[in-house]
């Protein structure tokens, strides 16, 4: 496997399971697992729901585990009369790293709509966070064949108003809506063909640079039986895991996919 450059980044992403006690012997679990070498060559982050946040934070930052806090998502606003919502000030405040921005389940459930993704990756890189912007598309743009049209107006929308340095580092995971949860996964060229698009989107309004630094990731039915593959491709630098980051036995076994 060509060595790209990029470090890989592999995330958990729990969406709406594990209590806070769950939570803990998750990380727990998956710290005796995963070795020193294993970090050495993958970033690891976990998502878990809000009320887990401190929990997994402190267990992370007492046992010295190096796997990244991460959030499912935030609000856009510092503070205010915004019920049932949490600001990325609070996020930070708990050393949350990464923070998912317009997951699809986000998008279609809660009616996201491509602003409020956009005012949210800004403000989660306002607070000192790294955004995982999610793009991809339904099976009906899939099979109308307007993929690429669809996942570059996302990106676009998604990083108006970013600079070029701050799309450098961030992160954006394609997400094919048809492929999450379904166990039907892209196939390795379909997910490159994608992956490769959203880099040149990047390219040609940002500059080779961000390009350059910028990390895609493939979500979508990851598990230990296709992530070799996937992450063999030349524009796929991670994976953004949902069922198979619930178990720690398998989820350590995607972060160590180069050594299977
Ligand atoms: P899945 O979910 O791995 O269960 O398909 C991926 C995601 O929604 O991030």
């Amino acid at each position: 496997m060509a060595p790209k450059g990029r470090m890989p980044l592999i995330s958990g992403n729990w969406k709406m399971h594990h209590n806070h006690f769950d939570a803990i012997q998750m990380v727990q679990k998956l710290s005796y697992r995963l070795s020193k070498d294993d970090y050495k060559t993958v970033d690891v982050s976990v998502h878990p729901p809000f009320t887990d946040l401190r929990s997994v934070q402190t267990v992370l930052e007492s046992d010295r585990i190096p796997i990244a806090l991460g959030a499912q998502h935030c609000h856009w606003e510092e503070k205010g009369a915004f019920t049932g919502e949490v600001s990325p000030a609070m996020l930070a405040k708990l050393n949350v790293s990464y923070v998912i921005a317009g997951h699809s389940e986000r998008r279609t459930l809660f009616g996201e709509s491509d602003e409020m993704v956009n005012a949210k990756v800004r403000a989660i890189l306002a607070n000192g966070m790294t955004p995982i912007l999610c793009v991809g598309e339904s099976l009906e743009e899939r099979e109308a064949g307007t993929t690429e049209e669809r996942v570059r107006a996302q990106v676009a929308a998604g990083l108006a108003k970013v600079s070029a340095e701050q799309v450098a580092g961030l992160v954006i995971a394609y997400e094919p809506i048809w492929a999450i949860g379904t166990g039907r996964n892209a196939s390795a060229a379909d997910a490159q063909a994608v992956c490769a698009a959203i880099r040149a989107t990047v390219v040609s309004s940002f500059g080779a640079a961000a390009g350059e630094g910028l990390r895609v990731q493939y979500g979508g039915s990851v598990k230990p039986s296709n992530i070799v593959e996937l992450m063999a491709e030349a524009d796929i630098d991670g994976a953004l895991v949902g069922g198979a980051s619930l178990d720690a036995d398998e989820f350590a076994r995607l972060v160590q996919y180069q050594s299977v």
